[in-house]
């Protein structure tokens, strides 16, 4: 299939490019498009094989359940059967926003929306391009990531076009996405509203609105042999570059001296800017070593970044974990499929 590039420098600049964009994905086309955590991959979500063909072109498994895209607060009712208070406080403080609530669904919702489950996640994303193309659309858009399934998320339109060219109609390229890991994924369909995926909203920001919120265990730990996951997305290997990585827990001197020994062709470092003078192998930086947000926009482009460059092995400098650091750690953990050498 013939992909079109679509640049769209602003809603203002480029809203012919947006239209033909919004046009394909009503005639039940697929699109990728920017968001301010990654680009997604969206379809009409109220378009059974519209939704369908997402799975086909990401060679994502069926059993791993779409977020549902919307652009005001009056649709949410017509996706979710139930909105309880907690949904209704996180709407007003972090709506529009990396933020995506996982709700009872209504008939609506198609199963291939939701991957056969009885609840829906829905995002109202906050990136100004996003919105206008789901409403120019005039349904729900039905997106994940737009990479291809297991392969670090894109957070430029360049990410897009190595993994999707030829298998999708268009790419919006609405540049760089600022958050630059994908939004943080709450359950409100249990008693205690449950983080299933850290993100862009903090866990700390969370609890300040809601109180009680867990974080679901398979954030920062593997899961056991036949455990149901929570939310399909924790079960299968993801964001992982070709080369095998492992994340190496540990201050300045020591990660520097344990890659060091182990110096050899195809070995690399994921490392802080701190890291860098210390270092005898080529590095990947990923940020500065306190600074979470930093890392968050960085992380995925230097994961793809050291496939271009071949790494075979990469010891990646374990992030911190409060705040954002969260999500930057969960992302590296999947990357590295839980191998983590503590110094
Ligand atoms: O920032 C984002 O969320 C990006 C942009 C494009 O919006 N989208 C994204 O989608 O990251 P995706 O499909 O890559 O990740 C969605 C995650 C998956 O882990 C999936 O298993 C989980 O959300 N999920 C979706 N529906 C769910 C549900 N009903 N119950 C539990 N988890 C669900
Ligand atoms: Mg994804």
């Amino acid at each position: 299939m013939e992909t079109k590039i679509l640049k769209v420098a602003s809603i203002f600049e480029n809203p012919d490019e947006l239209q033909q964009a919004a046009d394909i994905l009503a005639q039940g086309g697929l699109v990728a498009f920017p968001t301010e955590t990654v680009y997604g991959l969206g379809a009409n979500g109220l378009n059974e094989d519209a939704a369908r063909a997402i799975y086909r072109a990401k060679g994502r498994p069926s059993d791993n359940p779409l977020i549902l895209h919307i652009c005001d607060m009056e649709t949410l009712p017509q996706l979710a059967r139930e909105v309880p208070s907690a949904a209704v406080r996180l709407a007003l403080e972090f709506w529009p926003g990396p933020l995506t609530m996982v709700l009872p669904k209504t008939s609506q919702v198609p199963d291939a929306v939701s991957g056969g489950l009885d609840t829906v996640a829905i995002r109202f994303p906050g990136n100004l391009i996003a919105r206008e193309l789901i409403r120019r659309c005039g349904k729900p858009v039905a997106a994940p990531s737009a990479n291809l399934s297991g392969s670090p998320s894109p957070t430029t339109a360049q990410h897009c076009i190595d993994d999707l060219m030829g298998r999708v109609d268009a790419i919006v390229d609405g540049g760089i996405c600022g958050v630059g890991l994908e939004s943080t994924v709450i359950s409100l369909a249990g008693e205690v509203p449950t983080v299933l995926r850290p993100g862009g909203i903090t866990v700390e920001q969370l609890r300040k609105v809601l109180g009680d919120v867990q974080v679901d265990p398979a954030v920062t730990h593997p899961m056991a042999e036949g455990q149901k996951a929570a939310s399909p997305g924790m079960k299968y290997k993801h964001y992982a570059p070709k080369a095998r990585v492992i994340l190496v827990d540990g201050n300045q001197a020591d990660f520097a001296g344990y890659v060091n020994e182990r110096k050899a062709d195809g070995v690399f470092a994921l490392c802080f800017s701190e890291d860098i003078a210390a270092l005898e192998v080529p590095a990947v930086c990923y940020g500065g070593e306190k600074r979470p947000g930093e890392q968050a926009h960085a992380l995925f482009d230097a994961l793809r970044r050291l496939d271009d460059q071949n790494a075979q092995l990469v010891f990646a400098h374990c992030p911190n974990q409060d705040g954002l650091g969260l999500a930057v750690y969960n992302r590296l953990l999947r990357a590295a499929a839980f191998d983590v050498v503590r110094l």
